[in-house]
């Protein structure tokens, strides 16, 4: 923590305005799911659908290749957001039309869920079930693919009706094969954009001032930015890989950093205390 007292301040603050004042708004991928398990990264929403029941070789090869270029382009503390943003759209926009060019099919996506390596973060549970029963509002903001989202919180039995989702949704022709993605692309670095159109709009959280916001990216520091009239909002970061190099900005960034912490145990803990 930066500022400790500011960090205590704040959850005062929270917890004197009570449940009722609060919203979440969480990032998906390496903040909701794990980043690693036993040395091994866990798959993101677009790596679960490197699976043979739905891509080829080819294409699976094409996506790694992509991956090695942009992703430490992604995290790369000497660069800015500015010059990552026009890589990071031409990753997106490269990867999802590999992915168009499989015919990707709508049923088969469960199981590719399944057999993937993807894990929510431990404590995920006591975290979704105890804003469901609060009836806290949970945006998820996700720069993944929708429909594998819902698919993992799906089988993890915490889709609960207080969450909502905004992200890349697949666009299926009427037999359900793949053949665009819906709407605006949201990357890692535009999910500004997304919340003054998409959050901003959305009934259940209005009159919720107080913000909880968990991310891994500094990018996901703006997916507050639609919240009408904010009054206390707290930022938690997940600082999972390149842990030296970015520290002292995740440190300045976030309210609390939370390094290379697999699990739900902060945001659990401050939730605990708020209601
Ligand atoms: O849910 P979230 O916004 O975190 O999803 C985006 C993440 O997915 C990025 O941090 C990025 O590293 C990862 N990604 C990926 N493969 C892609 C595109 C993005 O693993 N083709
Ligand atoms: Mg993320």
């Amino acid at each position: 923590m930066r500022e400790r007292s500011r960090v205590e301040e704040t959850i005062y603050a929270m917890q004197r305005a009570g449940a009722g004042s609060l919203q979440v708004i969480s990032d998906f991928d390496m903040t909701l799911t794990r980043f690693a398990h036993n040395g091994k990264r866990v798959a993101t929403t677009h790596n679960i659908l490197d699976n043979r029941l739905l891509i080829n070789e080819d294409c699976t090869k094409k996506m790694r290749e992509l991956l090695n270029i942009y992703y430490p382009i992604e995290i790369d503390a000497s660069r800015s957001v500015e010059e990552k943003l026009p890589l990071m759209v031409e990753w997106w926009t490269k990867v999802h039309e590999l992915l168009i060019q499989q015919k990707i099919k709508k049923d088969l996506l469960a199981q590719a869920v399944r057999e993937s390596s993807t894990m929510l973060r431990d404590g995920y549970k006591v975290f979704f079930d105890g804003l469901a029963e609060h009836q806290v509002p949970l945006l998820i903001f996700s720069a993944g693919v929708g429909d594998v989202l819902e698919e993992v919180i799906r089988q993890n039995h915490v889709f609960h009706p207080n969450v909502h989702i905004i992200s890349n949704y697949m666009d299926f022709d009427r037999t359900g094969v793949l053949r665009a993605f819906k709407g605006q692309l949201i990357h890692t670095f535009n999910k500004r954009e997304g919340a003054l159109s998409h959050a901003a709009g959305l009934r259940e959280l209005q009159g919720r001032p107080n913000v909880l916001l968990l991310g891994d990216s500094l990018g996901d520091l703006t997916m507050a930015d639609g919240v009408s009239e904010p009054q206390n909002i707290l930022t938690i970061g997940f600082l999972n890989d390149q842990v030296e190099e970015r520290k002292e900005t995740y440190v300045n960034s976030f309210d609390i950093v939370l390094v290379k912490d697999e699990t739900m145990d902060v945001p659990n803990a401050i939730f605990r205390y708020i209601t």
